[in-house]
């Protein structure tokens, strides 16, 4: 008979501790995969129950327009699923819109009620319209299972606005958005200053579509428009892809708005170029030389006005719109905030939905864990974004405007410089300041769709407001 040495005990001792590690790992693992299982239907306003927020009051779906009002302007869109053929012959699975993608540039003026009839002819997965950038009343914000249900095939949906802003702005589906917006459920949306100008304008919506092609308004390229020298033209660009864009051009420009925000005393640009982030528009201006021509240019894409000048080599230098333009006074303090709310990116592994992955974190959590920005109707709400997750993220904030106070702890010296979509590059901090002025429940999230569908989604949520709508597989709404 013998006994087991020291030696022995000691590797007998290491195995028994090893094996009680990994079946703690693996107990811990089964209880976060387990804890991040979405009920099959859920509100957001539980979500909100369970951080500290939402309680009675006001449902999403009465806040409306006026609606005894009369609307001014008048569209039906009818979205279907089919096979789409660009104007260069090449052809992918996608969606329209009244045939065609993007669907009709809407136009409206200031002041108008627009009203859209939305039906749904076949698209299986049903669809919505966000109208982007436009602070709508929050039942027409678009967005399935937070402020309606998804329009499923053969049923409609009527939006109806008044356009409060005047610029450019475009709408799209936020129904599986990652997938439609991508497959054509998308347009422009022009809204009008109520004052008359001599401007005539372009609208240029840039995208590229499932097979690779970038486009202008639809056109693989290049979008050729008429103009005469001395005309000036305003060129509306919205970047509707998931990832930032530069604009520039090789004759000089003025940018006018941000985001459908004009800019106060903007000076001219030249050998610069303009950050487009994902979702984000800009209203370029050129006066066509007597020379010929101008060309608006993005990388795969360009506007030529008049005579084609040749393409323009891509600036190095980016313009900084903490410095462009003047200051103009604001209505509010924005030292003065009533909130103050950290919005953090990162990324982290984890489960969301039984899923496994590297997900991204808000205040680091994931998924249903990332908390309610909580706020009440006429706060000043103060957010301070930051990016440590590696990547860029186009931050887009629903119903309400951003003005952008500082990045990186340089404060903003320009004009106003509001924003409704952010380009927040890796390692950057920006300070953001809003007013709390349209109830509801608002998507926070990032615009690089596939993103948001990996989670990158927070709410801002009025004290009061609820939602009747439900989320989760067995309801059929899927936001992102
Ligand atoms: Cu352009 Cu949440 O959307
Ligand atoms: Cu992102």
């Amino acid at each position: 008979m013998t006994t087991a040495g020291p030696r022995a005990r000691l590797v007998a001792a290491v195995r028994i501790l090893a094996i009680c590690l990994a079946a703690t790992l693996v107990v811990l693992l089964v209880v976060m995969w387990w804890g991040s299982l979405r009920p099959g239907a859920y509100s957001l306003t539980e979500h909100a129950a369970g951080h500290g927020g939402a309680s009675g009051g006001v449902s999403v779906a009465d806040l409306t327009a006026d609606a005894d009002r009369a609307a001014d302007v008048k569209v039906e869109l009818t979205a279907r699923h089919e096979t789409v053929q660009l104007a260069s012959g090449a052809s992918f699975e996608g969606y329209t819109l009244n045939g065609a993608t993007p669907g009709p540039t809407i136009r409206a003026t200031q002041g108008q009620l627009v009203e859209v009839l939305l039906r749904n002819e076949d698209v299986a997965g049903g669809v919505t319209l966000h109208w982007h950038g436009v602070d709508v009343p929050a039942a027409m914000d678009g967005v399935a299972g937070v402020t309606q249900d998804a329009v499923g095939p053969g049923e409609s949906f009527v939006y109806r606005f008044v356009a409060e802003q005047a610029g450019t702005f475009w709408y799209h589906s936020h129904q599986i958005s990652h997938e439609q917006v991508i497959g054509g459920l998308f347009g422009m949306l022009v809204l009008a200053p109520a004052e008359e100008t001599a401007v005539t304008d372009v609208v240029a919506a840039v995208h590229t579509y499932p097979n690779g092609i970038r486009t202008v308004s639809g056109e693989p390229g290049v979008m050729h428009v008429p103009a005469q020298p001395g005309d000036r033209v305003r060129v509306r660009v919205a970047n509707t892809d998931n990832v930032p864009l530069s604009v520039w051009s090789g004759a000089p420009f003025v940018l006018r708005a941000v985001d459908g925000g004009e800019l106060s005393q903007p000076p001219p640009i030249e050998g610069k170029r303009v950050t487009l982030t994902a979702g984000a528009r800009v209203d370029v201006e050129v006066e066509i030389p007597a020379s010929g021509g101008v060309s608006v240019q993005l990388p795969g894409a360009s506007i030529v006005l008049g005579a084609d000048p040749g393409p323009a080599p891509q600036p190095t230098e980016i313009l900084d719109l903490l410095s462009y333009g003047e200051p103009t006074d604001l209505p509010f303090d924005p030292e003065q905030p009533d909130r103050s709310y950290r919005y953090d990116i990162g990324r982290m592994p984890g489960f969301i939905d039984g899923k496994p992955g590297f997900w991204w974190t808000v205040n680091g959590k994931i998924g249903d864990d990332i908390p309610m920005f909580m706020v009440k109707e006429g706060d000043v709400v103060r957010m301070t974004i930051t990016n440590g997750s590696g990547e860029v993220h186009p931050m887009h904030l629903h119903g309400h405007h951003m003005l952008v106070l500082s990045r990186n702890g340089e404060q903003a010296t320009g004009s106003s410089w509001w924003v409704d979509s952010l380009n927040v590059e890796h390692g950057d901090t920006y300070e953001v300041v809003f007013v709390a002025d349209n109830p509801g429940v608002w998507m926070d999230h990032c615009h690089n769709l596939p993103h948001a569908a990996e989670g990158l989604i927070a709410h801002v949520m009025y004290e009061g407001v609820t939602t009747p709508f439900m989320l989760g597989h067995d309801t059929g709404n899927n936001p992102e």
